[in-house]
C-alpha cells in the first residue's frame, strides 16, 4: 500500500543509525555501537535509590511536573557544570531525554527547510539522523588532529549563509580528537562575526584519560550563542535516557517551550532516581573508576591495532571518549567489506564511515568502540579484522569503490 509519509522521511531512512545496534549474528564482536561497560553500570546503587523514591515521597512523585525538570537534579547538574568551569545555574540548565534530545530540540529551534548547517566530517551519526529530518543545507568542514578546520570554515562562511554549527569539541565521535583552545576561540569570533548558533555537543568531556579538558565552548561564549549538550548515558547508563542542555535564558526558554511540545517533560520518576542516587553516592569516584577501566582498554586496543593491523591502515590516539578512528588506503571500501567479508567471516563490525558524513563521500574509514567489550574480545576482534585487511590489501585491488 502507497504510504502518504512527508518527503523527510526519504532522508532519515538513510541514515543508518538502525544498523549500528543489530548484534543479531551470535557472539559478534561488536565494536559499532557506542556502548558503555555496562557491568559499570551502579545497579544497585540506582535500585537503591529508585527503591528510596517510592518508599519516601508522596503521591506527587508520579505527577506532572514542568518541563525544566526536577529542580534538586538541575541544581546538581548546574553545579557539576561549574566545577568543569562551564557557566550554569538551575534555571538554565533543561533536563533533556539524553543529549540526542538536545539536539533534536536545537534543530527545531534554529533551522527551517534549506538553511546552512555546518557539521563536522566526519561526525556523530544520531545528529545526522537528527538534523535530516529538518531538511538543511549541509556544509561538511574537515577534521584535523586538534579539531575541525577552522580555514575551511572561514571559507564556509565567506559564501554561504549558515546558522547553525553542530561541533563535538571533546573527544569527538567518531575521531576521538580533541578542538584545540586556539580553535574554540577562533570559533567563537567567527560565531560572532557571522552570527551563527554553535551547537556543543559534549557527552564525552568527563571521559578524559589523558590531559586534562580544555575549557567549554560555551565558558568562552561572549554572546549567548553556544547551546551546551551533556549526558548521564557515558558516566551512569544509556538505559536511563537522561541528559541535560544549558544555554542562555532566552534559548534555554525557547527550548524549554519546544520541548514541553515533544514530551511535556523528562520522565520524572527518572529525574527523582538519579538525583537520589547523586545524594549518596559520589559521581566523581563512579567517573574516575570508569575513566581507569577505559583508559586501559583504549590503550589495550590501540596496543592491538600497533600489533595487528597492516601498516598502511592509520588510526587516532585520542585522549579520552569512545573511540577510535582508521583510514585505510583510499581505494578499500570499509562499508562493503564489513557486510562482505568483516562480519560473516570475521564475526567483528564497526561503523564504516559512509554514513557519518552527509555527503557519503567517504569508504576508506571506520569507527572502532573500545569501551563496550572485554579486553579479550578487542584483542581477538582486532585480529579478525587486521587479518582480513591483511589479505585485501595483499591482493591489491580496489575493494568494491573508491571515495568520491
Ligand atoms: C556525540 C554524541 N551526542 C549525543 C549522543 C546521544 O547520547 P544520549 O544517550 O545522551 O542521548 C551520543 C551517543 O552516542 C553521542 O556520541
Amino acid at each position: 500500500m502507497y504510504k502518504r509519509l512527508a518527503k523527510r522521511v526519504q532522508r532519515t531512512n538513510q541514515s543508518g543509525l538502525g544498523n549500528i545496534f543489530e548484534t543479531s549474528q551470535a557472539n559478534l564482536i561488536s565494536f559499532a555501537a557506542g556502548f558503555p561497560d555496562q557491568n559499570r553500570f551502579p545497579k544497585k546503587a540506582l535500585q537503591q535509590a529508585f527503591n528510596q523514591i517510592f518508599e519516601q515521597s508522596e503521591d506527587e512523585t508520579l505527577q506532572y511536573h514542568d518541563s525544566l525538570g526536577f529542580e534538586p537534579l538541575r541544581q546538581k547538574v548546574a553545579a557539576h557544570l561549574k566545577q568543569q568551569g562551564t557557566p550554569a545555574t538551575a534555571q538554565n540548565v533543561l533536563l533533556t531525554q539524553g543529549a540526542q534530545q538536545g539536539i533534536d530540540l536545537t534543530a527545531r529551534l534554529v533551522l527551517d527547510k534549506g538553511d546552512g548547517l555546518v557539521v563536522e566530517a566526519p561526525t556523530y551519526i544520531g545528529a545526522l539522523a537528527s538534523f535530516d529530518a529538518y531538511e538543511p543545507t549541509y556544509y561538511e568542514v574537515g577534521m584535523a588532529e586538534d579539531g575541525l578546520d577552522t580555514n575551511q570554515l572561514k571559507k564556509v562562511l565567506l559564501q554561504h549563509d549558515v546558522k547553525l554549527l553542530y561541533t563535538i569539541p571533546d573527544y569527538q565521535n567518531p575521531t576521538g580528537s580533541v578542538m584545540s583552545l586556539s580553535k574554540r576561540q577562533t570559533l567563537i569570533e567567527l560565531a560572532n562575526r557571522y552570527n551563527f548558533i554553535i551547537l556543543e555537543d559534549s557527552p564525552y568531556r568527563d571521559l578524559c584519560y589523558h590531559g586534562n579538558p580544555l575549557p567549554s565552548l560555551r565558558s568562552l561564549d561572549t554572546q549567548g550563542r553556544v547551546i551546551n549538550l551533556g549526558s548521564f548515558s557515558k558516566i551512569l547508563a544509556p538505559g536511563l535516557r537522561l541528559g541535560w542542555l544549558t544555554a542562555d535564558p532566552e534559548l534555554c526558554q525557547a527550548l524549554t517551550t519546544l520541548k514541553a511540545g515533544a514530551d511535556v517533560e523528562t520522565p520524572s520518576l527518572v529525574m527523582q532516581g538519579v538525583n537520589a542516587y547523586l545524594e549518596t553516592n559520589s559521581l566523581e569516584a563512579h567517573i574516575a573508576e570508569i575513566n581507569h577501566l577505559y583508559q586501559q582498554k583504549m590503550d589495550y586496543m590501540l596496543a592491538c591495532l600497533d600489533k595487528y593491523l597492516p601498516e598502511n591502515i592509520s588510526y587516532t590516539k585520542p585522549q579520552g571518549g569512545f573511540f577510535i578512528w582508521i583510514t585505510a588506503p583510499s581505494n578499500i571500501d570499509l562499508g562493503a567489506l564489513l557486510t562482505s567479508r568483516m562480519i560473516p567471516e570475521g564475526n567483528v563490525s564497526y561503523v564504516p564511515a559512509k554514513n557519518l558524513y552527509p555527503s557519503k563521500a567517504f569508504h576508506n574509514q571506520a569507527r572502532l568502540n573500545f569501551t563496550g567489550q572485554s579486553f579479550e574480545n578487542i584483542k581477538n576482534g582486532v585480529q579478525a579484522m587486521s587479518e582480513i585487511l591483511k589479505d585485501v590489501l595483499t591482493q591489491n585491488y580496489s575493494y568494491a569503490g573508491s571515495n568520491k
